[in-house]
């Protein structure tokens, strides 16, 4: 989503704001602009609708100045416009801000202004910050910002430029990540580290509530009150900045075959075969706090909500503990029963899901206990929920998630055995489970080295204007996260249901010629979904299934079999949502669809 990259230091401010820009570029967008303070006073502002080598185009490239501030916009209030494209300005250009986030009282605020005679030129909420300000400044930046912000309700990641103090970058979170980069000599800012890589690996990680004042030596930071507030500065992981596609044409397609390498680091360490029994420090749960939960409670959007069903049914029915997985941005709205007993998990690839964080705030504050289960380090979910485990994908870049499904489902599987453990599960029983676990990174090598009749099933879902997913079980997850990864990215109308559910509506939809993908692993529920199977075969669909190698019945009833390694029955989505992702990563290569970049969406989803 939105992007934020800062400067102050002694080089040239704009070929550092564009390099940032692209490093940030994954995360979706849909314009960009920049602000650099000029060294005859003034500031030089540029903006393009469209990608960053756009915006590159229209800037001078000796465009002089070492302080400056760059934005990527995923619009929210107002089109996709050059006008509403940030960064905005005061009416004399003198005081520049960029913004993350949206502002709830901004309607309120922009008519008093227009009322004073502000003339506003843009429709965004962002656009009354800097004309904010301009009533509060009298020389003194920072309590300019302090005042306004007083004014402001909503969420913000933001950054602030004065014409009348080169080398001042102002910054202020609530809401909205930021992270400062810490030079020699010279300052970065950013709405995420990715950015900040290639210059330092020192960051100080602003929180909520905090507003920093950052230029080229010296970085004070503060609460939005003028509090004191002391940071340290942290060392960035070394799997920040190792992003490139090497010899994959797309992330994606690294991403998927990343996953044996990414299970792998999940599980390492935290397994133990021997003894049937895993660990996972970060959740600092004992025995006895294991055995003391009463139910447990996922929380994740999209793809990591799908991560969490899988999680929850495998919990139920290994541990024999109530396991459920909210829609995170249902959960929060609707004022949901906390038990103290119940332990929640917040699951999130970035770790800053507006939806999310908003559930684990709200389990927090009525006193609930919520663990983060994360992909990004230090992310806010993360540092929010202070307790979790990191699931160890490395960076994901593509915006469709993949590498981090599997290791989401791999740490809620690690889980499940240390809970089930901790319960009913036998020690023989868990050995097999843990074995079954370790095994899995080399049955995805195996799938991926020998993907089967893909292409063929690709040719069927293109031409198709509507396509159903189903599975029972632990598959219907499955079958969700195929659709909604169909659905993303070659922008196919496809639905997932669960198998049971076909004849009370979605049977209406069939006819001939209809694709169906159907996930049927050889578990207890096989023989009910090859009747669901036989019934849309009947009304003239063409099946594509996903069957566990070997199962010639589930074969034989498919125009398109693809056979997936056996695994244990429910350690099954591992391998079984393989298929489905190779699936969708080729009908939108087929229909020369943008992969990494789906039309529309962002890799981090920071607003509600
Ligand atoms: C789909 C996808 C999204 C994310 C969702 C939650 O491919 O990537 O559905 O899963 O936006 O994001 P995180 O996991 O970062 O909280």
């Amino acid at each position: 989503m939105c992007g934020i990259v800062g400067y102050t230091g002694s080089r040239a401010a704009t070929p550092v704001l564009l390099d940032g820009l692209r490093r940030l570029e994954y995360r979706g967008y849909d314009s960009a602009g920049l602000a650099v303070i000029q060294p005859t006073g003034g500031v030089a502002m540029r903006k393009e609708v469209g990608r960053v080598a756009a915006l590159a185009r229209a800037v001078p490239p000796d465009l002089p100045g070492s302080c400056g501030i760059a934005h990527t916009r995923w619009a929210t209030h107002g089109g996709v416009t050059q006008a509403n494209a940030h960064p905005h300005a005061d009416s004399e250009d003198r005081i520049v801000v960029i913004h993350n986030g949206i502002l709830d009282n901004s309607e309120v605020i922009r008519q008093r202004l227009i009322a004073d005679g502000v003339t506003f030129r843009s429709e965004t909420d962002t656009e009354v910050l800097p004309h904010l300000i301009r009533t509060f400044y009298d020389g003194d930046p920072v309590a300019a910002v302090r005042a306004a912000l007083a004014e402001i309700r909503g969420t913000y990641g933001l950054a602030v430029l004065f014409a009348d103090h080169p080398g001042l970058l102002i910054a202020a979170r609530n809401g909205s990540p930021l992270v400062i980069g810490v030079g020699e000599g010279e300052s970065f800012l950013a709405s995420d580290p990715h950015a900040l890589v290639k210059y330092t690996r020192r960051v100080i990680y602003l929180e909520d509530g905090e507003l920093a004042t950052i230029r080229p030596d010296e970085i004070a930071t503060t609460t939005l009150q003028g509090g004191g507030v002391n940071h340290t500065v942290e060392e960035l992981e070394a799997v920040y900045g190792s992003e490139d596609k090497g010899e994959f044409p797309h992330f994606m397609l690294k991403e998927i075959h990343e996953q044996p390498e990414s299970i792998s680091r999940c599980l390492r360490g935290r397994v133990q075969p021997r003894e049937g029994n895993a660990r996972l420090g970060g959740f600092d749960l004992s025995p006895a706090d294991l055995v003391r939960i009463d139910r447990v409670c996922m929380l994740g959007c999209g793809t990591s909500y799908h991560a969490g069903m899988v999680g929850a049914m495998a919990i139920e029915r290994l541990a024999r503990v109530p396991a459920v997985a909210e829609i995170a941005s249902e959960f929060r709205t609707r004022n949901p029963i906390i038990s103290p007993d119940t332990i929640h998990l917040a699951v999130s690839q970035s770790g800053e899901t507006a939806d999310t964080l908003g559930a684990v705030k709200e389990v927090q504050v009525k006193g609930g206990r919520v663990l983060g289960v994360v992909n990004v380090v230090g992310s806010t979910i993360a540092r929010t929920c202070g307790a979790g485990v990191y699931i160890h994908s490395g960076p994901e870049v593509a915006v469709a998630s993949t590498k981090a499904f599997t290791s989401q489902v791999t740490a809620l599987f690690i889980f499940t055995l240390m809970l089930a453990r901790s319960r009913s599960l036998s020690l023989h029983d868990a050995q097999r489970l843990a074995r079954g676990l370790m095994n899995i990174p080399e049955f995805v090598r195996a799938y991926l080295a020998s993907p089967g009749p893909i292409p063929e099933a690709v040719r069927l879902l293109t031409q198709a204007r509507y396509a159903l997913f189903m599975g029972r079980g632990v598959s219907f997850p499955v079958a969700k996260e195929g659709a909604l990864k169909l659905k993303e990215l070659a922008y196919i109308p496809c639905e997932a249901y669960p198998c049971g559910e076909m004849k009370h509506g979605p049977i209406a939809m069939m006819e001939p010629g209809r694709p169906v993908v159907v996930v049927v692993p050889d578990d207890e529920h096989r023989e009910r979904t090859l009747s669901n199977m036989q019934e849309v075969r009947a009304r003239g669909a063409v099946l594509i299934v996903v069957h566990t190698r070997g199962d010639d019945e589930a074969a034989a009833m498919a125009t398109i079999p693809i056979a997936v390694p056996a695994t244990d029955p429910v350690l099954s989505p591992l391998v079984t949502v393989l298929p489905l992702q190779l699936l969708a990563y080729q009908a939108a290569l087929a229909l020369g669809k943008d992969i990494d970049r789906p039309r529309n969406l962002a890799k981090s989803v920071t607003v509600e």
